[in-house]
């Protein structure tokens, strides 16, 4: 079976930064790793270049929308051209095939009775490209997704009716488990949907940077809505609505997405295949976020990373590798100097650079260079079986998109190899007059790195491809059967004197990023999650005791209580947690509890949330409570205790 990879197509509103290429990276590891076994894959990427958001941003640029699209199109096409990104095709949403292709699947939508017009009035985010109803809004005015001001939108529309599909969807996550991935993000999907689906409106009349309606249809008042134009590319990339002569890789096998599009991609995605009788994708894969020192990246805060900056710094394998193995699938991950060096002087330089490195001088002084595998059966059985039950584990990992547990699982047969030298010593064996016990120590280190490169190379595929040169092969699919499937060890070779492929990082090689300036206009409507939901088990949504404990739940005093002014939620509280002074702490719970009711009682608080900015106001910490249909009411201690006790 064919194998179709796809990232989501960026916005042509900026230059890419940091999220946009773990996103590109993930995706390109996943297709070398389907290419490197030897699967028929179609991997695709692109920009996203409709709507009023990219109107707006040209127009702010003073330049024509196209060329403005043109030239952000390119930048991203560059970058990943220079990152070497094996994409089959760079996709972009002013492709006329492109807009054949939506137009088409309009008229099929529209002849199975599934678009009708009426009249929309409700709010719509331009940064989110997102119509909510009012309930949904902050404070009756704010995006619940950016947390940036909504405008009002009262036009005539074209709806599809999502609602029809409700029962599908829920039938669907039911019977697909692996449908989202990790599993622990389908929940909220799930109750989304449960929620209840209105019909979307999925064409606009108040601007014209979008795709027009099919003349069929003799209106041209309406462009597309851009999430319909937009996530169509991923079948008319594939030449939906044309000759289609690529719809063979339809469905995909795995779809990137970051969390926040997750919705997107998950409920209006597959209702709109639903309706156009498409099969639906195999696996919509949500990442989390990745943040500066903690720090969520913006442009208006000046923090963003740009991935050529730390490319050019670090090297983009180091970055590739960095980012894979830093966080896992799903979760929020920050982006540290500190942490990135780390991992590339423990893990890179000194668990695997140092490992050949040694065998390179070891082979030198005992053999010449030359290295044979014809004893390492003999002597290393042990450590070929640990090898093999390795090898053997990683596939599901990369299945479920485990790219932090495939890498740590890899990085086991390095152990293995480092134990193996300590143990047994070549140094001593050669002293001993045994060096054809000495000499297949170092064929076994050199097995156990040639499998390691092999399966390494979907992630750092130029590192790899100089490890195995080093070692007298190729990284190829055949190699990958002998290899890894068949567990071959390699011919006799000579061993090239490959100078170190991972020098020691002293110091951070980038200008540290400057101290967030605050953005007073954004509210920061989601709270950081606390570290221990980082190590959450993503099957089962277990998590060990020790991951509990570490939240710090503590009692505080509530010493002041005073409404915040324009916002229907929030009072800003002092609360004392037995510290040297009282921690400010902004609560959205207006609407329960006056402020003088407050003062003097106490709460619960989550006493090491990173710090978060509501309306411009620093919150340190979250109280709890528990909210039903009937309201809200905090989580107490049953009976006074000291500011700042312990509960757990
Ligand atoms: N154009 C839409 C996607 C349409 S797909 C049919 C879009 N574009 S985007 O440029 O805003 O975002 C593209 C991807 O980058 C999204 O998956 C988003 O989650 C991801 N990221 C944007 N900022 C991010 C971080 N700071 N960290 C990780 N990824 C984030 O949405």
């Amino acid at each position: 079976m064919s194998k179709y990879i796809t990232t989501p197509i960026y916005y042509v509103n900026g230059e890419a930064h940091i999220g946009h290429a773990y996103t590109t990276f993930i995706a390109d590891s996943m297709a070398r790793y389907e290419k490197l076994k030897g699967e028929d894959t179609y991997f695709l990427t692109g920009t996203d270049e409709h709507g009023q958001k990219i109107e707006e941003s040209a127009q702010k640029n003073n330049k024509p929308t196209q060329q403005f699209a043109d030239e952000i199109s390119a930048t991203f096409k560059n970058l990943w051209d220079e990152f070497e990104i094996c994409y089959d095709k760079f996709i972009r949403t002013t492709d006329e095939e492109h807009k054949r292709g939506v137009q088409k699947a309009f008229e099929v939508m529209m002849a199975k009775g599934d678009i009708y017009k009426d009249f929309y009035e409700g709010h719509y985010c331009v940064s989110c490209e997102t119509f909510f109803p009012e309930t949904q809004l902050i404070d009756g005015a704010f995006c619940p997704d950016c947390g940036r001001s909504t405008n009002v939108v009262k036009e005539e529309s074209y709806f599809f009716r999502l609602s029809k599909y409700q029962d599908a969807l829920l039938k669907h996550y039911a019977e697909n488990p692996d449908f989202i991935l990790p599993r622990s993000r389908a929940n909220e999907v799930i109750n989304f949907v449960k929620g209840g689906l209105r019909d979307l409106s999925v064409t606009r009349t108040s601007f014209t940077w979008g795709v027009k309606l099919p003349e069929s249809m003799h209106d041209d008042k309406h462009v597309m809505y851009v999430w319909l134009d937009a996530l169509m590319n991923y079948v008319t990339a594939l030449g939906y609505g044309q000759e289609g002569e690529k719809m063979s890789y339809w469905p995909a096998s795995v779809q990137f997405v970051g969390k926040d599009i997750l919705r997107f991609h998950a409920i209006y995605w597959p209702a709109f295949l639903m309706s156009l009788d498409l099969p639906l994708p195999k696996t919509i894969g949500a990442h989390g976020w990745w943040t500066r020192d903690g720090e969520k990246m913006s442009k208006s805060k000046g923090n963003v990373i740009s991935p050529k900056e730390v490319s050019d710094a670090y090297g983009v394998e180091n970055l590739r590798y960095f980012m894979l193995r830093e966080v896992p699938f799903g979760q929020d991950g920050d982006f540290s100097q500190r942490a990135f060096i780390d991992r590339i002087n423990s893990e890179l330089s000194n668990d695997l650079g140092n490992l050949l490195n040694r065998i390179i001088g070891m082979s030198g002084k005992y053999s010449d260079f030359l290295i044979d595998s014809k004893d390492v059966e003999r002597y290393h059985a042990k450590e070929l079986a640990a090898m093999a039950g390795v090898l053997a584990s990683l596939d599901e990992y990369m299945e479920t998109l485990q790219t932090h547990r495939y890498l740590e699982e890899l990085w086991k047969l390095f152990s293995i190899g480092n134990k193996a030298i300590e143990e047994y010593a070549p140094w001593v064996k050669m002293k001993e007059n045994k060096a054809d016990e000495a000499l297949a120590t170092v064929a076994l280190v050199a097995n156990i790195l040639a499998k390691a490169a092999l399966m390494l190379s979907p992630i750092m595929p130029k590192t790899t491809a100089v490890i195995a040169d080093t070692l007298g092969f190729a990284i190829d699919n055949a190699n990958y059967r002998a290899l890894v499937r068949e567990g071959k060890l390699l011919a006799p070779f000579t061993i090239k004197k490959t100078p170190p492929l991972f020098p020691r990082i002293e110091e951070p090689l980038m200008a540290e990023a400057p101290a967030a300036k605050p953005n007073e206009k954004e509210i920061e409507v989601k709270k950081e999650k606390p570290k221990a939901q980082e190590k959450k088990e993503e099957t089962t949504g277990l998590i060990e005791i020790g991951q509990f404990f570490e939240t710090s739940l503590k009692v505080g005093t509530i010493l002041e209580a005073e409404a915040v002014e324009k916002s229907a939620k929030l009072l800003r509280l002092q609360v004392d947690l037995g510290e040297a002074k009282p921690r400010q702490i902004v609560a959205g719970i207006k609407e329960f509890y006056t402020p003088e009711s407050l003062v003097g009682t106490q709460a619960c608080v989550v006493a090491n949330l990173k710090p978060a900015k509501l309306m411009g106001m620093l919150s340190e910490g979250m109280l709890l409570a528990a909210k039903d249909e009937d309201g809200l009411c905090l989580v107490r201690p049953e009976k006074p205790k000291k500011a700042g006790t312990p509960i757990g």
